[in-house]
């Protein structure tokens, strides 16, 4: 039997096909493919390729994609050990494919604590031009699921480690629930990446996630993906998707092909810096509380330590004296980049303020948003240089000694969704 090949192997080779027509030379990096649409020597050709399920590519925006896209979506495959990958515009475009192709009008959705568009998917899409409805899960014990489901739910939708609660669900106990009851599990894998979950290995349906952030890695280009098994993958490629038509770009799914090349040397940086860095602040005075779950005193340790080979790239604290010296220590950053997104070589530092203008203090504080909240990504610096960036910014701020966590509230809410606002 062939041995199993590792995860560095896989990523750089994994995918690559013989390809018909290909020269008998091979370019070592794969070529962009910069054209929208692809002639055939004879109108047969062209039918027989679509009567052939689209065994050549055709069009870019269309089920039959380009060559570009179609070896990313292989590589993709290979690399969360899945039968199939579809590359999307964004990250956004492959939750909304995802959840719109299992959705229907009447249906129910629990979603976990998760992105802040996510929700907005559910409430704007999916609630209030399809009329599904929608519960936002507060607990983060799963063992509190079934009493979100009702007869209708049709999709459960978590997000390991959310973003930016860096909660972490139990991804075998939820799956044994909702499979029981015939819901499918969907999984936004942005944050851990399939280097520190293998989210099909816990029996998870789908994963709907952005390439934008660790796979790509650089910061240079926006991408998503929804990876499963051949059927649904290509119920939603020859469905929803090129009607929607939100197709990445040949350049981008290159720009990311080029990234994922290192992902399995940048991931463990990712992942050490930020443990580092998470027990540099737990001990700061300054510091009321972080969110980390490689960190003991995170509520899922136990669980991340068993579920996850890696704890991710992400944390969260909570500077005390609230927002205005969450500010004041983000702008005092020399190194950490204020801004959003993440997964990149630049620490980015986003304060709740930032990433959750659209809801009110109350609204951020029931979500676990306290006041003088901060997500740190930290990047591909040293982490020494990183926390003693940290330790100067916190050095420069004024803080109340009083300031504590607000409570939580314990009950869990069903009825409680939070703000969605457009900006006019
Ligand atoms: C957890 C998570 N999922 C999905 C997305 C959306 O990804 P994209 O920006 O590629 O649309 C983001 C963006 O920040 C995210 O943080």
């Amino acid at each position: 039997m062939e041995k199993k090949r590792g995860a560095g192997t896989t990523i750089i080779h994994g995918g690559h096909g013989p390809y018909e027509g290909a020269l008998p030379t091979d370019s070592v990096v794969a070529p962009i493919h910069q054209s929208t649409t692809f002639a055939f020597a004879t109108v047969e050709e062209h039918q027989n390729s679509i009567f052939g399920d689209l065994r050549y590519p055709m069009y870019t925006r269309a089920a039959s994609s380009n060559p570009t896209i179609r070896l990313l979506e292989t590589k993709l495959a290979a690399l969360y050990g899945a039968d199939a990958a579809l590359a999307t515009a964004s990250g956004m475009a492959a939750i909304n494919y995802t959840l719109m192709h299992l959705l229907q009008p009447g249906d129910h959705v629990v979603l976990g604590r998760c992105y802040r568009l996510t929700h907005n998917i559910a409430q704007m899409i999916l609630g209030d031009k399809m009329g599904v409805e929608y519960t936002l899960m507060l607990s983060d014990d799963v063992k509190d699921l079934p009493k979100f489901l009702n007869d209708r739910t049709k999709v459960l939708f978590l997000d390991v480690p959310s973003n930016p609660m860096i909660t972490v669900y139990d991804l075998e106990q939820a799956v044994k629930i909702a499979h029981a009851r015939g819901i499918t599990v969907v999984l936004d894998e942005t944050c851990a990446t399939p280097l520190n979950l293998r989210a099909f290995d816990l029996g998870v349906d789908i994963v709907a996630c952005s390439l934008t952030k660790y796979l790509c890695g650089h910061g240079d280009a926006v991408g998503g993906a929804i990876i499963s098994n051949y059927k649904r993958v290509k119920q939603i490629r020859k469905g929803l998707y090129p009607r929607i038509g939100a197709a990445i770009s040949p350049f981008n799914a290159w720009l990311i092909m080029q990234g994922l090349k290192t992902l399995h040397l940048r991931v463990p940086r990712h992942n050490q810096t930020t443990q580092a860095l998470a027990e540099f602040l737990e001990k700061h005075p300054k510091v009321a509380h972080v969110f980390y779950p490689g960190l003991p005193s995170h509520p899922q340790y136990e669980l991340a330590k068993r579920m996850m080979s890696g704890f991710g790239g992400l944390l969260s604290f909570v500077v005390k004296g609230g927002d205005p010296a969450a500010t004041a220590m983000a702008n005092w950053l020399k190194i950490g980049k204020i801004g959003t997104s993440f997964g990149q070589a630049e620490t980015m530092v986003e304060t709740g303020w930032m990433s959750h203008y659209e809801w009110s203090m109350d609204e951020r504080i029931r979500f676990g948003i306290y006041p003088g909240f901060v997500r740190v990504a930290p990047g591909l610096e040293d982490a020494e240089d990183l926390i003693a960036d940290f330790d100067q910014a916190l050095a420069q701020i004024q803080v109340d000694e009083t300031a504590v966590l607000p409570e939580l509230k314990k009950e869990m809410e069903l009825e409680w969704k939070p703000t969605v606002t457009t900006m006019e």
